[in-house]
């Protein structure tokens, strides 16, 4: 399929990106990044969760972060809901979009949501039925759809049936999420072949962790299945907290550098997501896992130096 001429890139660093870290970051610095990548132009940003504190504690300051945010006209922001309890959250918050988060493999829903596929699909009816009474988009992500931590291979029919449960239930945008970042381009290209005959081609993304140094490899292979929504991580943060060594999301400046360089428009300023990408690793104490980012911030001083 021919390369499309704009993509959509969602920007899950604030939520995906910082679950993970083990300190407490500052409720500020969330909102600040959230600010930040907002104003590089993001059409949507994943902003926190509205899951338990027990379970992920990063996450519960997620009613202050939604409270502090500017909200930019043009950007919309989306927020984790496992559960009744989280669309409550989520609709005091006033989010504009939700993400129920269900998995292709028994063992990694059981370890994320405590419960079985057949049942989290039980659990997630009444949120996304609330949800679309209340006019709330409604995205689901499905986890491990190219591998498993505890399973290990994930069949593609796996896959396919979720699609078609989440479809069923009214998610107007599916995640195609490899949790743990083992796929390669061709089983990539498999999968989305397979779920594109269930669910329109147009409202299915690519969800990629870059652990095994795959990801934009495989978001060129999504492109050419006519995929035209990308998640990315500011400075590559992340992981998942239920996913051992899985490392964050394939960084979002390296999937703007690839799309510039595509001549495939996504709205966002590149420079400035890598100065959010340097203000977040600053903030964290910790190195910036963005190639890209690395390499222009390393130009920038070095032009600055020379001027
Ligand atoms: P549970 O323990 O089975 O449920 O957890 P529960 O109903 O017994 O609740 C346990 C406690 O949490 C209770 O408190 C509830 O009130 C409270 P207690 O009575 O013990 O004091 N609680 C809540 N508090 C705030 N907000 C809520 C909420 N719900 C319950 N919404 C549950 C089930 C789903 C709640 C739990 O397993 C959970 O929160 N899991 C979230 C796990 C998570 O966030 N994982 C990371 C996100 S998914 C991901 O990263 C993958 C993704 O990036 C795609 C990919 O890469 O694969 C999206
Ligand atoms: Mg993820």
């Amino acid at each position: 399929m021919a390369l499309p001429a704009a993509v959509k890139i969602v920007e899950v660093g604030p939520r995906d990106g910082l679950q993970n870290e083990k300190d407490f970051v500052p409720t500020a610095t969330k909102i600040e990044l959230v600010n930040r990548l907002s104003a590089a132009g993001f059409p949507n940003v994943e902003t926190t969760s509205f899951v338990s504190p027990k379970w992920v504690p990063q996450m519960a300051d997620a009613a202050d972060v939604m409270a502090g945010i500017e909200r930019r006209p043009g950007t919309l922001y989306s927020v984790l809901t496992p559960n009744l309890r989280g669309l409550e959250g989520a609709l005091a918050a006033r989010a504009d979009e939700i993400v129920i988060f269900g998995a292709a493999s028994e063992a990694f829903s059981q370890k994320n949501i405590n419960c079985s596929i057949a049942e989290s699909i039980e659990r997630f009816r009444p949120v996304t039925e609330a949800a679309k009474q209340q006019g709330l988009r409604i995205r689901g992500s499905l986890s491990c759809a190219l591998g498993c931590p505890y399973q290990g291979d994930v069949p593609v029919s796996a896959v396919v049936d979720v699609v078609e449960r989440f479809a069923s239930i009214g998610c107007d945008e599916i995640d195609i999420a490899d949790t743990i970042g083992v796929g390669t381009p061709k089983r990539t290209r498999e999968v989305y072949e397979a779920v594109t005959r269930v669910f329109p081609r147009e409202r299915l993304s690519g969800h990629f962790h870059d652990t095994y140094g795959q990801a934009l490899a495989n978001i060129y292979a999504a492109l050419l299945e006519g995929i035209t929504i990308f998640h990315a991580s500011v400075a590559g943060l992340g992981g998942c907290p239920y996913a051992k060594g899985a490392t964050g999301n394939v960084a979002t400046e390296d999937v703007l550098y690839l799309m510039n360089g595509l001549g495939i428009d996504t709205g966002v300023d590149l420079n400035q997501v890598v100065a959010a990408g340097d203000f977040i690793s600053t903030a964290l104490g910790r190195q910036n896992a963005s190639r890209a980012g690395k390499a222009l911030l390393a130009k920038s001083r070095n032009e600055a130096a020379c001027a």
